[in-house]
Protein backbone atom coordinates (compact mmCIF):
# COMPACT_ATOMS: atom_id res chain seq x y z
CA UNK A 1 0.00 0.00 0.00
CA UNK A 2 2.68 2.51 1.06
CA UNK A 3 4.19 1.81 -2.55
CA UNK A 4 1.27 2.32 -4.48
CA UNK A 5 0.59 6.19 -2.47
CA UNK A 6 4.67 6.88 -3.46
CA UNK A 7 4.36 5.89 -7.35
CA UNK A 8 1.17 8.38 -7.13
CA UNK A 9 2.51 10.89 -5.59
CA UNK A 10 5.01 10.81 -9.24
CA UNK A 11 1.88 11.48 -11.27
CA UNK A 12 0.19 14.45 -8.51
CA UNK A 13 2.33 18.11 -9.36
CA UNK A 14 1.00 19.85 -6.70
CA UNK A 15 3.72 20.21 -3.75
CA UNK A 16 0.82 20.20 -1.30
CA UNK A 17 -0.62 17.32 -2.49
CA UNK A 18 2.65 15.06 -2.44
CA UNK A 19 3.34 17.10 1.15
CA UNK A 20 -0.19 15.83 2.44
CA UNK A 21 0.61 12.26 1.08
CA UNK A 22 4.25 11.77 2.78
CA UNK A 23 2.46 13.18 6.15
CA UNK A 24 -0.64 10.54 5.75
CA UNK A 25 2.16 7.83 5.00
CA UNK A 26 4.19 8.70 7.62
CA UNK A 27 0.97 8.67 9.81
CA UNK A 28 0.45 5.72 8.31
CA UNK A 29 3.72 3.88 9.13
CA UNK A 30 3.60 5.45 12.39
CA UNK A 31 0.24 2.91 12.65
CA UNK A 32 1.22 0.31 10.75
CA UNK A 33 4.37 0.55 13.55
CA UNK A 34 2.01 1.60 16.46
CA UNK A 35 0.23 -1.65 14.84
CA UNK A 36 3.25 -3.74 15.29
CA UNK A 37 3.45 -1.61 18.89
CA UNK A 38 -0.42 -3.06 19.34
CA UNK A 39 0.73 -6.40 17.93
CA UNK A 40 3.37 -6.83 20.15
CA UNK A 41 1.63 -4.91 22.70
CA UNK A 42 -1.00 -8.17 21.97
CA UNK A 43 1.55 -10.80 21.99
CA UNK A 44 2.90 -9.49 25.35
CA UNK A 45 -0.69 -9.35 26.84
CA UNK A 46 -0.96 -12.58 25.44
CA UNK A 47 2.10 -13.81 26.99
CA UNK A 48 1.02 -12.09 30.13
CA UNK A 49 -2.49 -13.70 29.79
CA UNK A 50 -0.54 -16.88 29.23
CA UNK A 51 1.60 -16.14 32.11
CA UNK A 52 -1.70 -14.88 34.09
CA UNK A 53 -3.05 -18.03 32.83
CA UNK A 54 -0.67 -20.07 33.99
CA UNK A 55 -0.30 -18.37 37.33
CA UNK A 56 -4.27 -18.50 37.41
CA UNK A 57 -4.09 -22.43 37.22
CA UNK A 58 -1.30 -21.96 40.04
CA UNK A 59 -3.70 -19.68 42.03
CA UNK A 60 -6.34 -21.79 41.43
CA UNK A 61 -4.44 -25.05 42.69
CA UNK A 62 -3.12 -22.75 45.41
CA UNK A 63 -7.38 -22.26 46.21
CA UNK A 64 -7.69 -25.34 46.09
CA UNK A 65 -5.14 -26.10 48.24
CA UNK A 66 -6.09 -23.38 50.51
CA UNK A 67 -9.72 -24.84 50.37
CA UNK A 68 -8.24 -28.23 51.38
CA UNK A 69 -6.30 -26.62 54.62
CA UNK A 70 -9.53 -24.59 55.31
CA UNK A 71 -11.57 -27.46 54.98
CA UNK A 72 -8.94 -29.41 57.52
CA UNK A 73 -8.59 -26.80 59.69
CA UNK A 74 -12.47 -26.73 59.97
CA UNK A 75 -12.72 -30.31 60.35
CA UNK A 76 -9.98 -30.22 62.70
CA UNK A 77 -11.61 -27.26 64.80
CA UNK A 78 -14.85 -29.52 65.09
CA UNK A 79 -12.50 -32.28 66.48
CA UNK A 80 -10.85 -29.73 68.94
CA UNK A 81 -14.47 -28.77 69.59
CA UNK A 82 -15.59 -32.08 70.13
CA UNK A 83 -12.48 -32.80 72.45
CA UNK A 84 -13.33 -30.10 74.27
CA UNK A 85 -16.94 -31.05 74.79
CA UNK A 86 -15.75 -34.18 75.78
CA UNK A 87 -13.35 -33.36 78.31
CA UNK A 88 -15.98 -30.58 79.68
CA UNK A 89 -18.74 -33.44 80.28
CA UNK A 90 -15.34 -35.32 81.60
CA UNK A 91 -14.91 -32.83 84.01
CA UNK A 92 -18.44 -32.01 84.56
CA UNK A 93 -18.28 -36.10 85.56
CA UNK A 94 -15.06 -35.59 87.76
CA UNK A 95 -16.04 -32.78 89.30
CA UNK A 96 -19.57 -34.31 90.93
CA UNK A 97 -17.89 -37.67 91.38
CA UNK A 98 -15.72 -35.73 93.78
CA UNK A 99 -17.93 -33.79 94.95
CA UNK A 100 -19.77 -37.43 95.76
CA UNK A 101 -16.52 -39.25 96.70
CA UNK A 102 -15.81 -36.35 100.00
CA UNK A 103 -19.32 -36.57 101.29
CA UNK A 104 -19.02 -40.66 100.85
CA UNK A 105 -15.82 -40.08 102.57
CA UNK A 106 -16.88 -37.98 105.15
CA UNK A 107 -19.87 -40.48 105.63
CA UNK A 108 -17.57 -43.36 105.75
CA UNK A 109 -15.37 -41.80 108.71
CA UNK A 110 -18.18 -41.19 110.82
CA UNK A 111 -19.81 -44.52 110.17
CA UNK A 112 -15.89 -46.00 110.89
CA UNK A 113 -16.09 -43.78 114.14
CA UNK A 114 -19.20 -44.77 115.63
CA UNK A 115 -19.55 -48.15 114.67
CA UNK A 116 -15.75 -48.83 115.68
CA UNK A 117 -16.15 -51.47 118.57
CA UNK A 118 -13.47 -49.65 120.73
CA UNK A 119 -15.44 -47.16 122.70
CA UNK A 120 -13.50 -43.55 121.55
CA UNK A 121 -13.93 -39.92 122.93
CA UNK A 122 -12.45 -37.14 121.28
CA UNK A 123 -11.45 -33.92 123.34
CA UNK A 124 -11.47 -30.86 122.36
CA UNK A 125 -7.81 -28.79 123.40
CA UNK A 126 -8.95 -27.82 126.84
CA UNK A 127 -10.12 -31.53 127.88
CA UNK A 128 -13.30 -31.25 126.97
CA UNK A 129 -15.59 -33.88 125.32
CA UNK A 130 -16.41 -33.10 122.19
CA UNK A 131 -18.17 -36.26 120.62
CA UNK A 132 -18.19 -39.88 121.94
CA UNK A 133 -19.04 -43.08 119.40
CA UNK A 134 -21.65 -45.62 119.87
CA UNK A 135 -19.74 -48.42 121.99
CA UNK A 136 -18.50 -45.45 124.80
CA UNK A 137 -21.92 -44.65 125.05
CA UNK A 138 -23.10 -48.55 125.45
CA UNK A 139 -19.45 -49.44 127.38
CA UNK A 140 -20.36 -46.91 130.42
CA UNK A 141 -23.88 -46.73 130.01
CA UNK A 142 -24.35 -43.55 129.08
CA UNK A 143 -28.59 -42.92 129.18
CA UNK A 144 -28.40 -39.15 127.49
CA UNK A 145 -25.60 -38.30 125.03
CA UNK A 146 -25.39 -34.55 126.04
CA UNK A 147 -24.90 -35.68 129.40
CA UNK A 148 -20.89 -37.14 128.71
CA UNK A 149 -20.58 -34.41 126.23
CA UNK A 150 -18.32 -31.52 127.93
CA UNK A 151 -16.77 -33.65 130.58
CA UNK A 152 -13.28 -33.16 131.40
CA UNK A 153 -11.24 -35.32 130.85
CA UNK A 154 -8.72 -34.08 133.78
CA UNK A 155 -11.50 -34.65 136.10
CA UNK A 156 -11.88 -37.88 135.72
CA UNK A 157 -11.53 -39.82 139.17
CA UNK A 158 -10.69 -43.40 137.35
CA UNK A 159 -7.95 -41.78 135.68
CA UNK A 160 -4.84 -41.67 138.31
CA UNK A 161 -2.97 -38.28 138.67
CA UNK A 162 0.46 -39.34 137.42
CA UNK A 163 -1.76 -40.39 134.14
CA UNK A 164 -2.99 -36.84 134.14
CA UNK A 165 0.45 -35.45 134.59
CA UNK A 166 1.99 -37.66 131.40
CA UNK A 167 -1.11 -36.21 129.21
CA UNK A 168 -0.74 -32.73 130.38
CA UNK A 169 2.96 -33.12 129.49
CA UNK A 170 1.50 -34.40 126.17
CA UNK A 171 2.97 -37.88 126.10
CA UNK A 172 0.85 -40.62 125.10
CA UNK A 173 -0.46 -42.93 127.67
CA UNK A 174 -1.42 -46.58 127.52
CA UNK A 175 -2.61 -48.08 130.80
CA UNK A 176 -4.95 -51.03 132.40
CA UNK A 177 -7.06 -50.38 135.21
CA UNK A 178 -10.27 -50.71 136.99
CA UNK A 179 -13.52 -48.64 136.48
CA UNK A 180 -15.24 -48.07 139.33
CA UNK A 181 -19.11 -46.69 138.44
CA UNK A 182 -19.61 -45.91 141.61
CA UNK A 183 -16.82 -42.88 141.64
CA UNK A 184 -18.98 -41.72 138.33
CA UNK A 185 -22.31 -41.38 140.58
CA UNK A 186 -20.21 -40.60 143.59
CA UNK A 187 -18.85 -37.26 141.40
CA UNK A 188 -22.73 -37.09 139.56
CA UNK A 189 -20.66 -37.29 136.32
CA UNK A 190 -23.52 -38.19 133.91
CA UNK A 191 -26.22 -41.18 134.76
CA UNK A 192 -25.24 -44.72 133.88
CA UNK A 193 -27.13 -48.05 134.21
CA UNK A 194 -23.92 -49.48 135.15
CA UNK A 195 -22.75 -50.42 138.29
CA UNK A 196 -19.40 -52.53 139.72
CA UNK A 197 -16.09 -52.74 138.45
CA UNK A 198 -14.97 -52.93 135.00
CA UNK A 199 -11.03 -53.84 133.77
CA UNK A 200 -10.04 -50.93 130.77
CA UNK A 201 -7.32 -50.55 128.42
CA UNK A 202 -7.12 -47.00 128.08
CA UNK A 203 -5.10 -45.33 125.07
CA UNK A 204 -5.08 -41.63 125.58
CA UNK A 205 -2.99 -39.63 122.77
CA UNK A 206 -2.87 -35.76 122.96
CA UNK A 207 -3.52 -34.38 119.33
CA UNK A 208 -0.12 -32.16 118.13
CA UNK A 209 -0.02 -29.64 115.62
CA UNK A 210 3.29 -27.27 115.50
CA UNK A 211 3.69 -28.49 119.22
CA UNK A 212 -0.01 -26.69 120.59
CA UNK A 213 -2.50 -29.41 121.81
CA UNK A 214 -5.53 -29.28 119.60
CA UNK A 215 -7.36 -31.72 121.59
CA UNK A 216 -7.42 -35.52 122.75
CA UNK A 217 -8.16 -38.71 121.52
CA UNK A 218 -9.29 -41.42 123.94
CA UNK A 219 -9.43 -45.51 123.23
CA UNK A 220 -10.92 -48.01 125.36
CA UNK A 221 -11.36 -51.23 125.48
CA UNK A 222 -13.39 -53.87 127.92
CA UNK A 223 -10.85 -56.30 129.29
CA UNK A 224 -12.59 -57.68 131.89
CA UNK A 225 -13.30 -60.81 130.84
CA UNK A 226 -9.22 -61.32 130.04
CA UNK A 227 -8.58 -59.82 133.23
CA UNK A 228 -11.49 -62.50 135.33
CA UNK A 229 -9.75 -65.33 133.07
CA UNK A 230 -6.53 -64.38 133.99
CA UNK A 231 -7.18 -64.08 137.75
CA UNK A 232 -8.89 -67.84 137.62
CA UNK A 233 -5.97 -69.26 135.50
CA UNK A 234 -3.33 -67.84 138.02
CA UNK A 235 -5.99 -69.13 140.93
CA UNK A 236 -6.36 -73.00 138.96
CA UNK A 237 -2.19 -72.65 139.07
CA UNK A 238 -1.90 -71.81 142.78
CA UNK A 239 -4.22 -75.03 143.09
CA UNK A 240 -1.78 -77.23 140.67
CA UNK A 241 1.00 -75.87 142.68
CA UNK A 242 -0.56 -76.89 145.50
CA UNK A 243 -1.20 -80.24 144.37
CA UNK A 244 2.26 -81.01 143.39
CA UNK A 245 3.48 -79.63 146.59
CA UNK A 246 1.38 -81.94 148.59
CA UNK A 247 1.35 -85.42 146.52
CA UNK A 248 5.16 -84.87 146.17
CA UNK A 249 5.52 -84.65 149.91
CA UNK A 250 3.11 -87.79 150.38
CA UNK A 251 4.56 -89.62 147.57
CA UNK A 252 8.22 -89.56 148.71
CA UNK A 253 8.01 -90.07 152.56
CA UNK A 254 6.96 -93.95 152.05
CA UNK A 255 9.84 -94.18 149.66
CA UNK A 256 12.25 -93.70 152.67
CA UNK A 257 11.94 -97.53 154.70
CA UNK A 258 11.15 -98.67 151.22
CA UNK A 259 14.70 -98.10 150.20
CA UNK A 260 15.98 -98.48 153.73
CA UNK A 261 14.45 -101.83 154.23
CA UNK A 262 15.48 -103.11 150.84
CA UNK A 263 19.24 -101.68 151.71
CA UNK A 264 19.40 -103.99 155.03
CA UNK A 265 17.68 -107.28 152.19
CA UNK A 266 21.01 -106.46 150.56
CA UNK A 267 23.17 -106.16 153.59
CA UNK A 268 21.69 -109.65 154.78
CA UNK A 269 20.37 -108.60 158.26
CA UNK A 270 17.27 -110.72 157.35
CA UNK A 271 19.56 -113.75 156.29
CA UNK A 272 21.86 -114.09 153.17
CA UNK A 273 19.91 -113.81 150.28
CA UNK A 274 20.61 -115.96 146.96
CA UNK A 275 21.41 -113.74 143.69
CA UNK A 276 18.44 -113.62 141.94
CA UNK A 277 17.03 -112.56 144.89
CA UNK A 278 19.41 -109.65 145.09
CA UNK A 279 19.14 -108.57 141.64
CA UNK A 280 15.45 -108.23 142.54
CA UNK A 281 16.14 -106.10 145.58
CA UNK A 282 18.75 -104.39 143.71
CA UNK A 283 16.17 -103.38 140.90
CA UNK A 284 13.24 -102.35 143.67
CA UNK A 285 16.45 -100.35 145.07
CA UNK A 286 17.14 -98.45 142.09
CA UNK A 287 13.43 -97.91 140.81
CA UNK A 288 12.80 -96.55 144.39
CA UNK A 289 15.48 -94.06 144.28
CA UNK A 290 14.10 -92.80 140.85
CA UNK A 291 10.67 -92.84 141.74
CA UNK A 292 12.19 -90.67 144.58
CA UNK A 293 14.56 -88.05 142.86
CA UNK A 294 11.34 -87.49 140.64
CA UNK A 295 9.34 -86.37 143.48
CA UNK A 296 11.92 -84.12 145.26
CA UNK A 297 12.26 -82.69 141.97
CA UNK A 298 9.07 -82.14 141.46
CA UNK A 299 8.50 -80.86 145.08
CA UNK A 300 11.31 -78.25 144.34
CA UNK A 301 9.60 -77.26 141.34
CA UNK A 302 6.13 -76.52 142.78
CA UNK A 303 8.22 -75.11 146.02
CA UNK A 304 9.88 -72.46 143.48
CA UNK A 305 6.73 -72.04 141.13
CA UNK A 306 5.13 -70.97 144.41
CA UNK A 307 7.66 -68.65 145.57
CA UNK A 308 8.06 -70.51 148.35
CA UNK A 309 11.21 -72.36 148.20
CA UNK A 310 13.56 -71.42 151.76
CA UNK A 311 16.94 -70.85 151.53
CA UNK A 312 19.40 -71.37 154.73
CA UNK A 313 22.14 -68.96 154.17
CA UNK A 314 25.48 -69.88 155.68
CA UNK A 315 29.14 -68.92 155.03
CA UNK A 316 31.17 -71.77 153.29
CA UNK A 317 34.19 -71.86 151.41
CA UNK A 318 32.88 -71.69 148.27
CA UNK A 319 36.02 -73.57 146.46
CA UNK A 320 35.74 -76.15 149.10
CA UNK A 321 32.22 -76.73 148.26
CA UNK A 322 32.84 -77.05 144.43
CA UNK A 323 35.85 -79.25 144.89
CA UNK A 324 33.48 -82.01 147.47
CA UNK A 325 31.31 -82.09 144.44
CA UNK A 326 33.51 -82.74 142.19
CA UNK A 327 35.82 -85.29 143.82
CA UNK A 328 31.79 -87.29 144.31
CA UNK A 329 32.26 -87.54 140.02
CA UNK A 330 35.82 -88.84 139.86
CA UNK A 331 34.68 -92.18 139.75
CA UNK A 332 31.63 -91.83 136.93
CA UNK A 333 34.23 -90.00 135.08
CA UNK A 334 36.51 -92.29 134.67
CA UNK A 335 33.90 -95.26 133.86
CA UNK A 336 33.66 -93.03 130.76
CA UNK A 337 37.35 -91.85 130.69
CA UNK A 338 36.35 -88.32 130.94
CA UNK A 339 38.87 -85.82 132.21
CA UNK A 340 37.37 -83.72 135.10
CA UNK A 341 39.26 -80.61 135.88
CA UNK A 342 38.82 -77.42 138.90
CA UNK A 343 40.24 -74.62 137.76
CA UNK A 344 41.74 -72.59 139.71
CA UNK A 345 41.54 -74.54 142.60
CA UNK A 346 40.16 -71.49 145.14
CA UNK A 347 39.65 -72.31 149.24
CA UNK A 348 38.57 -68.66 149.11
CA UNK A 349 36.10 -66.86 149.30
CA UNK A 350 33.88 -67.41 152.44
CA UNK A 351 30.04 -66.42 150.85
CA UNK A 352 26.31 -66.53 152.21
CA UNK A 353 24.87 -69.62 150.38
CA UNK A 354 22.28 -72.39 151.17
CA UNK A 355 24.95 -75.04 150.75
CA UNK A 356 22.85 -78.07 149.96
CA UNK A 357 21.18 -76.30 147.64
CA UNK A 358 24.35 -74.80 145.92
CA UNK A 359 25.89 -78.64 146.09
CA UNK A 360 22.43 -79.52 144.43
CA UNK A 361 22.70 -76.87 141.44
CA UNK A 362 26.86 -77.97 141.11
CA UNK A 363 25.51 -81.83 141.31
CA UNK A 364 22.57 -80.88 138.49
CA UNK A 365 25.09 -79.43 135.62
CA UNK A 366 28.13 -81.82 136.33
CA UNK A 367 25.48 -84.51 136.18
CA UNK A 368 25.01 -83.23 132.88
CA UNK A 369 27.90 -82.46 131.98
CA UNK A 370 29.07 -85.86 131.91
CA UNK A 371 25.69 -87.48 130.78
CA UNK A 372 25.95 -85.60 127.71
CA UNK A 373 29.91 -86.30 127.20
CA UNK A 374 30.83 -88.69 125.42
CA UNK A 375 33.79 -91.16 126.21
CA UNK A 376 37.47 -89.73 126.45
CA UNK A 377 36.07 -86.30 126.68
CA UNK A 378 36.56 -83.36 129.32
CA UNK A 379 34.72 -81.65 131.71
CA UNK A 380 36.18 -78.59 133.48
CA UNK A 381 34.91 -76.39 135.73
CA UNK A 382 35.95 -72.86 136.48
CA UNK A 383 35.52 -70.64 139.24
CA UNK A 384 35.84 -66.73 138.87
CA UNK A 385 36.06 -64.27 141.67
CA UNK A 386 34.90 -60.82 140.61
CA UNK A 387 34.18 -57.80 143.04
CA UNK A 388 30.67 -58.08 143.65
CA UNK A 389 29.89 -61.76 142.30
CA UNK A 390 31.33 -65.33 141.92
CA UNK A 391 30.77 -66.82 137.99
CA UNK A 392 30.76 -70.57 137.87
CA UNK A 393 31.43 -72.07 134.43
CA UNK A 394 31.03 -76.44 133.80
CA UNK A 395 32.18 -76.27 129.90
CA UNK A 396 32.30 -79.83 128.47
CA UNK A 397 33.04 -81.92 125.18
CA UNK A 398 29.68 -83.26 124.29
CA UNK A 399 26.92 -83.71 122.64
CA UNK A 400 26.05 -80.12 121.99
CA UNK A 401 23.02 -77.96 121.90
CA UNK A 402 21.19 -76.77 118.75
CA UNK A 403 21.06 -72.63 118.96
CA UNK A 404 16.65 -72.70 118.51
CA UNK A 405 16.40 -75.10 121.58
CA UNK A 406 18.93 -73.28 124.14
CA UNK A 407 16.33 -70.86 125.75
CA UNK A 408 14.04 -73.70 125.57
CA UNK A 409 15.81 -76.28 128.37
CA UNK A 410 15.26 -73.77 131.52
CA UNK A 411 11.69 -74.99 131.26
CA UNK A 412 10.71 -77.79 133.13
CA UNK A 413 10.01 -81.03 131.90
CA UNK A 414 11.74 -80.23 128.52
CA UNK A 415 14.16 -82.27 127.10
CA UNK A 416 15.66 -82.45 123.56
CA UNK A 417 14.35 -85.39 122.28
CA UNK A 418 12.29 -85.95 125.44
CA UNK A 419 10.94 -89.75 124.64
CA UNK A 420 10.07 -92.88 126.46
CA UNK A 421 12.87 -94.88 125.09
CA UNK A 422 15.41 -91.69 125.05
CA UNK A 423 18.81 -92.36 125.16
CA UNK A 424 19.64 -90.08 128.02
CA UNK A 425 17.79 -91.31 131.61
CA UNK A 426 16.51 -87.84 133.86
CA UNK A 427 13.35 -86.25 134.17
CA UNK A 428 14.19 -82.81 132.27
CA UNK A 429 13.68 -80.59 135.77
CA UNK A 430 17.43 -80.20 136.74
CA UNK A 431 17.87 -76.95 134.99
CA UNK A 432 14.70 -74.89 135.86
CA UNK A 433 15.23 -76.29 139.01
CA UNK A 434 18.77 -75.12 139.16
CA UNK A 435 17.64 -71.67 137.84
CA UNK A 436 15.31 -71.04 140.38
CA UNK A 437 18.12 -72.07 143.27
CA UNK A 438 20.62 -69.17 141.55
CA UNK A 439 17.80 -66.70 140.61
CA UNK A 440 16.73 -67.15 144.98
CA UNK A 441 20.29 -66.59 145.41
CA UNK A 442 19.99 -63.04 143.42
CA UNK A 443 22.13 -64.94 140.61
CA UNK A 444 22.05 -65.39 137.06
CA UNK A 445 22.01 -68.49 134.51
CA UNK A 446 22.82 -68.70 131.12
CA UNK A 447 23.73 -71.54 128.57
CA UNK A 448 26.40 -71.23 125.23
CA UNK A 449 26.67 -73.88 123.19
CA UNK A 450 28.27 -73.58 119.51
CA UNK A 451 25.92 -76.27 117.84
CA UNK A 452 25.52 -79.61 118.21
CA UNK A 453 28.56 -82.23 118.57
CA UNK A 454 30.31 -78.58 119.63
CA UNK A 455 30.26 -78.75 123.71
CA UNK A 456 28.51 -77.29 125.89
CA UNK A 457 29.23 -74.46 128.85
CA UNK A 458 26.55 -73.55 131.51
CA UNK A 459 27.55 -70.72 133.87
CA UNK A 460 25.83 -69.42 136.48
CA UNK A 461 26.52 -66.18 138.69
CA UNK A 462 25.74 -65.86 142.74
CA UNK A 463 26.43 -62.23 144.18
CA UNK A 464 28.76 -61.78 147.40
CA UNK A 465 27.61 -61.00 150.30
CA UNK A 466 29.53 -60.77 153.44
N1 LIG B 1 25.67 -80.29 129.16
C1 LIG B 1 24.67 -80.54 128.32
N2 LIG B 1 24.92 -80.93 127.03
C2 LIG B 1 23.91 -81.18 126.16
N3 LIG B 1 22.61 -81.08 126.47
C3 LIG B 1 22.29 -80.70 127.71
C4 LIG B 1 23.29 -80.40 128.69
N4 LIG B 1 22.64 -80.03 129.82
C5 LIG B 1 21.33 -80.11 129.58
N5 LIG B 1 21.09 -80.53 128.31
C6 LIG B 1 19.78 -80.69 127.65
O1 LIG B 1 18.83 -80.05 128.46
C7 LIG B 1 17.81 -80.95 128.86
C8 LIG B 1 17.31 -80.57 130.22
O2 LIG B 1 18.28 -80.77 131.22
P1 LIG B 1 17.82 -81.05 132.68
O3 LIG B 1 16.85 -80.01 133.05
O4 LIG B 1 19.02 -81.21 133.55
O5 LIG B 1 17.01 -82.40 132.53
P2 LIG B 1 17.52 -83.91 132.44
O6 LIG B 1 18.97 -83.94 132.77
O7 LIG B 1 16.70 -84.60 133.49
O8 LIG B 1 17.20 -84.37 131.07
C9 LIG B 1 18.46 -82.28 128.79
O9 LIG B 1 17.51 -83.31 128.63
C10 LIG B 1 19.34 -82.14 127.58
O10 LIG B 1 18.57 -82.34 126.41
MG1 LIG C 1 19.85 -82.99 134.43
Amino acid sequence: MLNNIMNKTKNIETEAVRLYLVETAKKLAEIAESKEEARLNLVETAKKLAEIAESKEEARLNLVETAKKLAEIAESKEEARHNLVETAKKLAEIASETKFNLYESREKYAIIFDQSPIAIEYFNERGELVSVNKACIDLFGVVDRNDVVGSKLFDDPNISSVIKTKLAAKETVRFESPFDFSKVKKANLYQTTKSGTLYLDWSITPLMLNREILGYIEQIQDITERVKREEKAKELDRLKDMFLTTSSHELRSPLVPIVAQAQMLLDNAYGVLKQNQRDAVDMIIRNAKTLSNLTSDTLDIALIRSNQLKLIFEKVSFGNLVTEVINNYKIQAQEKNIEILLDPLLVEPHISVDKLRICQVMNNLLSNALKFTNENGKVEVRVIRGDTEIVVKVKDTGIGISPHQQSELFTPFFQIDGELNRKYPGTGLGLSITKGIIEGHGGRIWLESKGLGKGTMVSFSIPIIN
